[in-house]
């Protein structure tokens, strides 16, 4: 039987990609299945947590009496956390949030230039930080959990973004790394928190690091 110490607590996960529409057809997104969000709302369901998913595009489903929260892009993320937000315990932000979205053609579809060898330009416009504003928003005994992908400087990534974020752990992937990362069934992280505790874990069932991981911010 799983331990009921999440009991009573509300707690927020983001999980999956985000798209960033560019025209009638195309978007701006990422390989994220939302497995590892998913795996952390189950880990915290079972342990008797009050959950509710903020979810980017993916085909998963979740128990009909946790909350659901479906958006498409960054800042729909943006706005259903901020709203949810100061009602939660804890936050777990698992999401590849697109850290940039291109500034929109319109609402019909791009017609390709048949003139040889001509290409596009297409811009880009910042997203909000969501898991940056949360953190900055942190108000007393909330505690907040962050992921960082990373293909390189894995541990100095992880210690900058659990600062600048003000997180109490970050959970970091090395995501070129078979087996870790985008759209498998297990990972591989280096888990660092405020207190100064360091672990790197070896590869896992992503509902192996699940758990561990809502031991480790309980401690
Ligand atoms: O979904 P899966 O296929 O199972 O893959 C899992 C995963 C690779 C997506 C997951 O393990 C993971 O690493 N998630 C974080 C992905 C990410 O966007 O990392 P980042 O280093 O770019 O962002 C750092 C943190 O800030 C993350 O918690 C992210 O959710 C958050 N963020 C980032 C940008 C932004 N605009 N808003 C955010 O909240």
């Amino acid at each position: 039987l799983a331990p009921k110490d999440l009991e009573g607590r509300k707690v927020l996960i983001t999980l999956g990609p985000t798209r960033e529409q560019w025209d009638a057809v195309r978007f701006w997104s990422n390989p994220s299945s939302g497995t590892m969000g998913a795996c952390m709302a189950m880990a915290a369901y079972l342990r008797g947590a009050d959950v509710t998913v903020v979810a980017g595009p993916t085909a998963l489903t979740f128990p009909c009496d946790m909350g659901v929260v479906p958006v498409r892009s960054a800042r729909q993320m943006y706005e259903a956390c901020t709203d949810l937000w100061p009602d939660m315990d804890m936050g777990c932000l698992t999401a590849a949030v697109a850290d940039y979205r291109p500034v929109p053609f319109g609402e019909t579809k791009f017609k390709k230039n048949t003139s040889a060898g001509s290409g596009i330009t297409v811009e880009f416009e910042t997203n909000p930080d969501i898991l940056k504003t949360l953190g900055q928003s942190k108000r007393e005994g909330q505690k907040l959990m962050g992921f960082a992908a990373e293909t390189g400087n894995l541990r100095e990534e992880a210690a900058r973004k659990l600062e600048t974020k003000n997180l109490d752990l970050i959970a970091a992937n090395d995501i070129s790394r078979a087996g870790s990362g985008f759209g498998v069934a297990t990972n591989e992280m280096f888990v660092l928190d405020s207190k100064g505790r360091k672990e790197q874990w070896p590869q896992l069932p992503k509902t192996e690091v699940a758990w561990r991981l809502w031991d480790h911010l309980l401690l």
